[in-house]
């Protein structure tokens, strides 16, 4: 044993584990770190009061009526989140082909915008530019002959962004996919004299599995075919430099990738590429593998989080929208 020993007595100039061999020195050659101000929450609203209804496949995450919401957002507040991406769950019966309930003051969401600017003047609200939670056909944009079209969809998503605007949004996010759309939404968001409301864009946004418990949380999952025709190819990251230049020169704010988990490399090219803010989406279907793992005993779940958060941002995440921004403020806050 002490022949071995001796034998394995290495002279190496180079031991990368002197970093490594305390606490207090670990902590100091840490090369990323995460912060409460790096999460934006995205929160479900749907109709009604006292109303708290849990998303099936995302554990821990609930669909707020208004009131609850606020109570929601104070609590948040507290932990030291500032901003929120809010969605929301409508019934079919406020759905049509046009997405007409997006623009209406007195709908829910316009409502719950301006409940929560009402109650948090500091906090920032980010709102979804889309037309799938209000289309009757679960799509993105107006549906003619089976076809998603492109440039009609802008003046239903210029009313949208203007609406949201008024209602007191502070970033509007432009996250079809299809063509044009940043440029357009600036220009009727500077002719509205909004030209402080800022555009988070989803730049490379994929046509992906991992949606799937957000368009339960909506019901908002397409009634035919899928999203292929906008959203984009997995197999493809060049494709995203495209469309960050386009988003750029249109006028973008920030440039998005979503998911985040699998697409850590687009992050990190999109970071490489561009000057300004680089946003993740860690969606849905990421939140829901740690919950159902975690669930399990199948892994530890609250590592795992701040694993996959810290991941996130060392890949060149400036801001990452989650889930879990909740329960990760409350980790941060007790580190
Ligand atoms: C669509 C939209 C989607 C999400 C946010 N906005 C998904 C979709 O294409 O259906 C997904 C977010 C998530 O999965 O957490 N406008």
């Amino acid at each position: 044993m002490s022949n071995v020993q001796r034998i394995a007595q290495l002279q190496l100039t180079r031991r990368p584990r002197r970093n490594r061999q305390s606490a207090a020195i670990r902590n100091m050659v840490q090369e990323t770190r995460l912060l409460v101000s790096d999460f934006i929450l995205p929160l479900f609203v749907l109709e009604g009061e006292g109303i708290r209804s849990e998303v099936l496949s995302m554990p821990g995450i609930h669909r707020y009526s208004i009131d609850l919401l606020l109570e929601e957002v104070a609590d948040c507040v507290a932990l030291g989140l500032t901003t929120f991406a809010l969605f929301p769950n409508l019934p079919e019966s406020k759905k049509d082909k046009y997405a007409t309930e997006s623009f209406n003051p007195d709908g829910l969401y316009l409502r719950a915008v301006k409940a929560i600017k009402d109650r948090f003047p500091d906090v920032v609200v980010m709102t979804d530019v889309a037309m799938d939670p209000y289309s009757s056909d679960g799509h993105d944009g107006i549906v003619e002959n089976g076809k998603i079209v492109n440039d009609p969809t802008l003046e239903v998503l210029g009313n949208m962004a203007l609406a949201q605007a008024k209602a007191g949004a502070d970033i509007v996010g432009p996250s079809d996919m299809m063509d044009g759309r940043v440029g357009y939404i600036r220009q009727v968001l500077d002719a509205g004299g909004f030209h402080d409301v800022a555009i988070m864009a989803y730049s490379a946004k994929y046509a992906s599995a991992f949606y799937g418990p957000f368009r339960d949380a909506l019901d908002s999952a397409p009634r035919f075919g899928d999203k292929k025709t906008y959203q984009m190819n997995p197999a493809n990251s060049r494709e995203a430099l495209i469309e960050a230049e386009l988003d750029y020169t249109e006028g973008a704010d920030f440039l998005m990738v979503k998911p985040a988990l699998a697409y850590l490399d687009v992050i990190k090219l999109l970071n490489d590429n561009f000057d300004l803010p680089i946003a993740a989406y860690n969606v849905s279907g990421e939140y829901a593998m740690i919950k159902a793992a975690a669930r399990n005993g199948w892994l530890d779940g609250e590592r795992a989080m701040m694993e996959s958060l810290m991941a996130i941002k060392r890949a060149g995440a400036n801001v990452i929208l989650t889930y879990f921004a909740k329960e990760a403020a409350q980790v941060l806050k007790s580190a």
